[in-house]
């Protein structure tokens, strides 16, 4: 299957060139298996649609030529009757065709979705690291749409405009020879603008989508750090290149809307020029008493119907093939291989646990980004560092409580990645009570750690929603007791709706220092026997700073835990401190040991001038 390289950025969603893939399509055909029937009936609602709509102008030239013309008035009735009731009839099959196929369309999207929301949330970090999130929406929004429109308008429908052809080409020749003819003379022009102009506008299309997501990729991120921008008086760059952006869209639009409005109006004119043609040629014969008049209104009324599905085949072409660019980048996604995975024959953690860690010759880089599988590793590597986490090694008994410091970029978030097993190593290993992490079911290694990472991260919801996380052991009684463990308990109660105030995005009308109390609670209340804390605490007052060290005392109590932290105070208490300099652990021991020592972290402390 040709996978196109996602991760290029600045060329994000091209739409493709390739029309079609064998590979692609059978894949997607696998979606309508499970809908077999329902396909197949709407196929005949279809085929029963043309034939139905077809029928309806020859009974006309009837009605024209031996009710009219002929003066039988009975005969009129009931031919004026049949078109009637094959109307009704077309009315309800078309009726019938519409709604099974929106509905296959939609539950096709509907499975889609969920595939790819399943595959989303067990991919690892490092996926997300290299797909930004509004290309990953647009997989899930607009590309999985695509593909349910080629299903919901586009397949089976083109059965019943190919039938539909044929009807009217059949009745034409059948009717009469030379008048069908003359109306075959205008298909090839109607079939070249269609074929011309279609192409341009496909192309003009593609311009379009590609520019709504350079449009969209600008807006995501301008909204998302709105507050930045304004605060470094950003705006001006900023809303110029989203003006640029803006005016490169309206072109590109332009465009689409400049070949459309050509081509319509060219196939009605077309049209109009073809039924002139017939009339003035065919009313001369039906004048000469050499036609009768009925078979030239059927023949003008077939003629009328006759490019209409060749328009409506050349729509479908269009759907088909972003239907089919959409598939290709959608799989793209499903066929992402997870890096993290759990092993086949997991293991289970031992009961009750204990609580212990283990780095054991731990190094550790990034993947490179990029498409790791490809290996196109582009330059020279930057060769300062390559490592972010190299030969560690320590040991965290139960119960212990080891503090980690280091310099801003030194690896200490990285070991949380790793000891959560977020990234695998890449040589050494992590074990959790004698386990290595990737022996182990990742849920069950995820239940045993809990982790409250840097970025605190609150969502939307009330503050009880975000302290219980859906998990259902955690009452109300529960979440309010950690919530007063850890201090936050006196400004939830202020809040209007207290522990029902719902939270916007982000906890945005939060302070640094209430989401981090509001993380401490979320991890006091799923009291998880291995603890982990990243501080966020760089920042706060000292009152909060005070609430906040009482709260970790209270989390890392009898638990087995890791706290990180810039504010050396914060490890005052703890059991043990690990110093981390450049990916590598330097120095080791209790604060008093470390402080006479003399070495990296005496200087840490001497530079932070308290504690
Ligand atoms: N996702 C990533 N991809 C590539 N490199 C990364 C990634 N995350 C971190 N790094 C690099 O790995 C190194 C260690 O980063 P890490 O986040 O562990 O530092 P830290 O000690 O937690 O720093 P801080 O105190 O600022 O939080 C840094 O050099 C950083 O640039
Ligand atoms: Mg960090």
């Amino acid at each position: 299957m040709a996978r196109r390289d996602d991760t290029t950025s600045h060329d994000d969603d091209r739409i493709g060139q390739a029309v079609f893939d064998a590979e692609i399509a059978r894949r997607l055909a696998r979606y309508l298996r499970p809908h077999r029937r329902l396909v197949l009936v709407a196929a005949l609602a279809t085929l029963l649609l043309a034939c139905a709509q077809g029928l309806s102008p020859y009974l006309l030239g009837l009605a024209v030529d031996r009710g009219i013309v002929g003066r039988d008035g009975t005969l009129l009735w009931w031919l004026g009757g049949s078109v009637l009731g094959l109307e009704l009839l077309a009315f309800g099959l078309a009726f019938a065709q519409l709604w099974l196929l929106q509905w296959l369309g939609q539950h096709i999207m509907v499975a889609l979705r969920a595939e790819l929301m399943d595959k989303l949330a067990a991919q690892s970090l490092s996926f997300f690291q290299r797909q930004p999130v509004g290309r990953l929406v647009t997989r899930v929004t607009n590309d999985v749409g695509a593909i349910a429109e080629l299903f919901s308008t586009g397949l089976v429908t083109v059965v019943g405009d190919l039938l539909a052809i044929a009807i009217a080409v059949g009745f034409l020749l059948w009717l009469d020879l030379r008048l069908a003819l003359l109306t075959f003379a205008v298909l090839p022009v109607i079939v070249a603008a269609t074929w011309i102009l279609k192409g341009r506008i496909r192309t003009a299309f593609r311009a379009v989508r590609r520019r709504l997501a350079r449009l969209n990729a600008l807006l995501a991120e301008t909204i998302g750090g709105m507050r930045v921008v304004q605060a470094l008086s950003a705006e001006l760059p900023v809303f110029d290149r989203f003006a640029e952006r803006n005016d490169e869209h309206l072109h590109a639009a332009l465009g689409a809307v400049h070949h459309n409005a050509l081509y319509a109006s060219s196939v009605t004119a077309l049209t109009g020029l073809a039924v002139g043609v017939l009339l003035g040629y065919g009313g001369e014969r039906v004048l000469a008493a050499e036609l009768q008049v009925g078979v030239l209104v059927a023949v003008v009324t077939y003629a009328q119907r006759l490019y209409l599905p060749i328009r409506d085949i050349a729509e479908k072409y269009t759907l088909f093939q972003s239907a089919m660019a959409g598939a290709e980048r959608v799989f793209g996604v499903l066929d992402a291989p997870i890096e993290v995975r759990d092993p086949p024959t997991p293991r289970a953690l031992p009961e009750p646990p204990r609580g212990e860690i283990e780095f054991d010759h731990v190094s550790f880089r990034y993947p490179p980004r990029g498409r790791p599988e490809r290996g196109t590793e582009q330059g020279s590597e930057r060769a300062r560092r390559v490592y972010a986490i190299e030969d560690v090694s320590f040991r965290v008994a139960p119960g212990e409580r080891i503090g980690i410091v280091g310099h801003t970029g030194a690896g200490k978030s990285t070991l949380i990645h790793l000891l959560a097993r977020s990234y695998d190593v890449t040589a050494g290993a992590v074990r959790v009570d004698g386990i290595d992490v990737r022996e182990l079911p990742q849920r069950a290694l995820r239940r045993r750690i809990g982790v409250v990472y840097q970025d605190v991260f609150i969502f939307s919801g009330t503050v009880l929603d975000n302290i219980r996380m859906g998990t259902a052991s955690i009452d109300r009684a529960a979440a309010e007791r950690a919530a007063r463990a850890v201090g936050a308990h006196p400004w939830i109660e202020a809040l209007p709706q207290g522990y029902d105030t719902p939270l916007p995005e982000r906890g945005a009308t939060l302070s640094v220092g209430q989401k981090q109390l509001l993380s401490f609670a979320r991890a006091l209340a799923h009291d998880p026997p291995i603890l982990v804390l990243d501080e966020a605490t760089a920042s706060i007052d000292p009152e909060t700073e005070a609430a906040l060290q009482r709260a970790i005392e209270r989390l890392t109590a009898g638990r087995s835990s890791i706290v990180i932290a810039h504010r050396l105070a914060t490890l005052r208490h703890v059991d043990r401190i690990l110093v981390l300099h450049e990916g590598r652990l330097v120095e080791e021991g209790g604060w008093d040991e470390l402080l006479e020592r003399r070495g990296r972290f005496y200087t840490l402390h001497r530079l932070h001038g308290r504690g």
